[in-house]
């Protein structure tokens, strides 16, 4: 199979990864924070040595402010419910997710504008100012889209909401680990991470990360094993807001998968998902009847090519490169029904390919050879 769904979740995941969990569950996996036990400390050091990976890795002050969750989805729903009152005003954009757009729906007694992008999936910093008014609570913004890989102007947003006095929200699910974060340097006051996309950590991880001074409601409440006579959650980080067992494993490779990116350097990865996006799209390009979205300039985006063959519908065209030539990518509206509308894809959806640091070359060859059959 040639694997080119990474924007969903990266595979395969590096071998380091797989190691240090099959490591931690066959010599060490228990509960953290519950017992006292030799093996239970050592999960929750483990535990507490991933936070800290974290916080390095993206310029983070205080490690016992990530709360790991389950995703990105966790993540952002926690944010954002545990943060917005009802009065509030919050501005996001249309390249969201649903998993920003969908828990800003289902709150109640707040307002939300969101901000249009272009045909590119491109927003504007100004008209994020524009949107701005004196209930502005949160800005949310996606650090690169989806669909289109479109990397938006966080750090413009970023000062701008840092000037006022807003409090700023990244989604970096498509970021994470391609595109360098510093957090304090771009003003961000609250990362939503997944672990399992560029991170390379397994799925069933993410984090949540606030800047400190920036309190929360808890999304769950339950076991923490801390104040375990009081019946009340407890509000202090991390534990508050990790009620129940975590994912000690899969924390375990997420960090594995940010000492892989280490080992690798970013800009290796970066360099080589944009030299096999522009052998894609360059052959993409020279095919009559494909049609391409998003920008296209590779150093405008992420990993991530969106396209629609004439005569074909999005999903047997997936279908096709998936039971004909084992190629395996998503089509549909990627969870971002708003980034669709954008691009002019709402109604038929698109075709995403999603190459990651694993792909070669042959894999590109063998792609364009596909969708040029495909595309007759
Ligand atoms: N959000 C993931 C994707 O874009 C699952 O495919």
């Amino acid at each position: 199979m040639i694997y080119l769904d990474n924007a969903a979740t990266t595979f395969p995941k590096p071998r380091k990864v797989v190691a240090e969990m099959t490591h931690c569950l066959t010599h060490y996996c228990a509960n953290p924070g519950r017992s006292g036990h030799d093996m239970a400390s050592k999960m929750a050091s483990r535990i507490y040595d991933a936070r800290e990976s974290i916080a390095d890795f993206f310029n983070m002050t205080d490690p016992l402010r990530v709360v790991f969750t389950s995703n990105a989805t966790e993540s952002l729903n926690l944010a954002i419910k545990g943060i917005l009152k009802p009065g509030d005003h919050v501005v996001t954009t249309a390249m969201e997710h649903n998993s920003v757009l969908r828990p800003l729906k289902e709150l109640k007694g707040i307002r939300v504008t969101v901000v249009p992008a272009d045909k590119e999936g491109c927003i504007l910093a100004r008209d994020v100012e524009t949107a701005l008014s004196p209930s502005t609570k949160l800005v949310i913004c996606t650090h690169s889209s989806n669909v289109t890989g479109t990397i938006l102007p966080i750090n413009e947003i970023g000062r701008l909401c840092r000037k006022k006095g807003i409090l700023f929200m990244t989604d970096a699910s498509q970021s994470a680990g391609v595109i360098p974060i510093d957090i304090q340097a771009q003003n961000i006051d609250i990362l939503a991470c997944p672990g399992h996309k560029s991170l390379f950590g397994p799925p069933g991880t993410g984090f949540l990360y606030l800047r400190p001074g920036i309190e929360l409601v808890p999304l769950k409440e339950g076991g923490t094993g801390t104040d375990s006579a009081s019946l009340y959650q407890p509000r202090y980080f991390p534990e508050g807001y990790e009620a129940g067992t975590v994912n000690g494993p899969g924390i375990i490779g997420l960090r594995e998968g940010i000492k892989f990116i280490e080992g690798l350097g970013m800009e290796t990865i970066q360099q080589w998902e944009r030299h096999i996006i522009e052998m894609l799209s360059d052959g993409l390009g020279n095919m009559p009847n494909i049609q391409i979205y998003g920008p296209s300039d590779p150093s405008k985006k992420t990993a991530i090519l969106t396209f629609n063959i004439k005569g074909i519908d999005c999903e047997t065209a997936a279908h096709e490169l998936n039971h004909r030539f084992g190629i395996a990518v998503r089509a549909g509206y990627h969870c971002a029904p708003l980034a669709h509308k954008a691009i002019g894809t709402y109604g038929i959806g698109a075709v995403r390919m999603s190459p990651g640091i694993f792909n070669t070359e042959e894999d590109v060859r063998k792609t364009l050879a596909a969708l040029q059959k495909l595309s007759g």
